[in-house]
């Protein structure tokens, strides 16, 4: 196993930049930059053992700086929506950025993915990570509270990326941190294709600017129902008042839990390349978001433009503008309390050769 780093480039601010390579015994490899604490890269194997970069990126720092995408990056401190850019914590009114129409997303403007975050290299018997440290400072885009944020990438020889958050505040605040990778595992192309599955017999129905209603509806009968799984393309465009309003598949499900540690929530497979990907967490919701807005086609890395609904995101999370939603889990953090979530992305092949 080998952990190597390389400057990446300088901001504005004349902050210099790494990127980091993380390989394991498999020749798994997982490339990292302290900007955004931002997932630049994840090359896995197909099941004839080519390897292939299954996320989607760009290939300079300035174009992760100027990008509004969100690739790879860590969305906080408050990952989706939260409506108005508004909510209350002990009547005190706390108003945020609405960067999106008149909503709030993803921490706002300057987001903990625009952040420059301390690196720390970590090598373990089985293992190697990249510890990202970064203090969001009391008022930082609207939010109370000094918030000390950590989150650990770490590569395993079982060919797993765990990613492990943890968060610590000085004043109540609130706090929903995801990472926002777009997988495609055929490596380029739709993802059409892709078979689904989502560990969820409910979702969050969402009004005409994608805030929840607050309703928790049943998937049953419905183009989000992903319990068996289905192709992400073969529903996808249907008459649907959801998918109408998301333009596609931008929702957050209620996962299906049968634990405490981090449980099933997502299985995506591709055919041609046998590529799987697993995803397991400790949050009580994953948003898949189909790559919608993606019409106008990015250039990306290695000279690939990536095209309308070319990769998708499957960020664990807790529920889009839960600070407004009574009846959602609290993202509330206090202090002396610690906020702590684990995902993990499993990687492996699997089905016989392509028909
Ligand atoms: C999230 C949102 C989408 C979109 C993308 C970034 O997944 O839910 O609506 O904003 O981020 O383009």
């Amino acid at each position: 196993m080998d952990i190597t780093k390389q400057p990446f480039g300088q901001t504005d601010a004349m902050k210099w930049l790494d990127l980091y390579k993380l390989t394991n015994l498999n020749g798994m490899e997982v490339r990292l930059t302290n900007y955004g604490a931002t997932l630049v890269a994840v090359t896995v194997a197909d099941r004839n053992g080519n390897l292939e970069d299954v996320i989607l990126g760009y290939d300079s720092l300035a174009d992760y700086i100027n990008g509004s995408n969100y690739f790879g990056c860590i969305a906080g401190r408050y990952a989706n929506r939260i409506a108005g850019g508004r909510f209350k914590l002990n009547e005190v009114p706390y108003h945020l950025a609405q960067n999106d129409g008149g909503n709030h997303l993803h921490g706002g403007v300057q987001g903990f993915g625009k952040a420059v975050w301390q690196a720390r290299e970590l090598e373990n018997d089985d293992s190697l990570g990249l510890e990202l440290t970064y203090l969001s400072q009391d008022g930082e885009e609207g939010y109370p509270g000094n918030l000390s944020v950590t989150v650990i990438y770490t590569l395993t020889n079982r060919n797993e990326l765990r990613i492990d958050y943890s968060a610590t505040t000085d004043k109540q605040t609130m706090v929903n941190l995801t990472n926002h990778a777009y997988f495609n595992l055929a490596g380029s192309g739709d993802i059409f294709d892709h078979e689904l599955m989502i560990n969820a017999d409910r979702f969050t129905p969402v009004d005409s600017s994608l805030i929840p209603t607050g309703e928790l509806r049943s998937v049953k009968d419905t183009p989000l129902d992903f319990t068996q799984p289905m192709a992400i393309g073969a529903r996808i465009d249907q008459d649907n008042e959801q998918l109408l309003i998301a333009k596609g598949y931008d929702h957050n499900w209620v996962l299906n839990k049968d634990a405490d540690g981090p449980c099933l929530a997502a299985r995506a497979f591709e055919r041609n390349s046998g590529r799987t990907l697993e995803v397991y967490t400790t949050q009580p919701g994953i948003q898949f978001y189909s790559g919608n807005f993606m019409e106008n086609g990015i250039a990306g890395k290695a000279g690939q433009v990536y095209h309308h609904r070319g990769g998708f995101c499957l960020e664990t999370q807790h529920f889009p503008d839960s600070p407004n939603q009574p009846n959602f889990p609290s993202t509330i953090l206090d202090p002396g309390a610690i906020y702590e979530h684990t995902t993990i992305y499993r990687f492996s092949t699997a089905g016989g050769p392509p028909v």
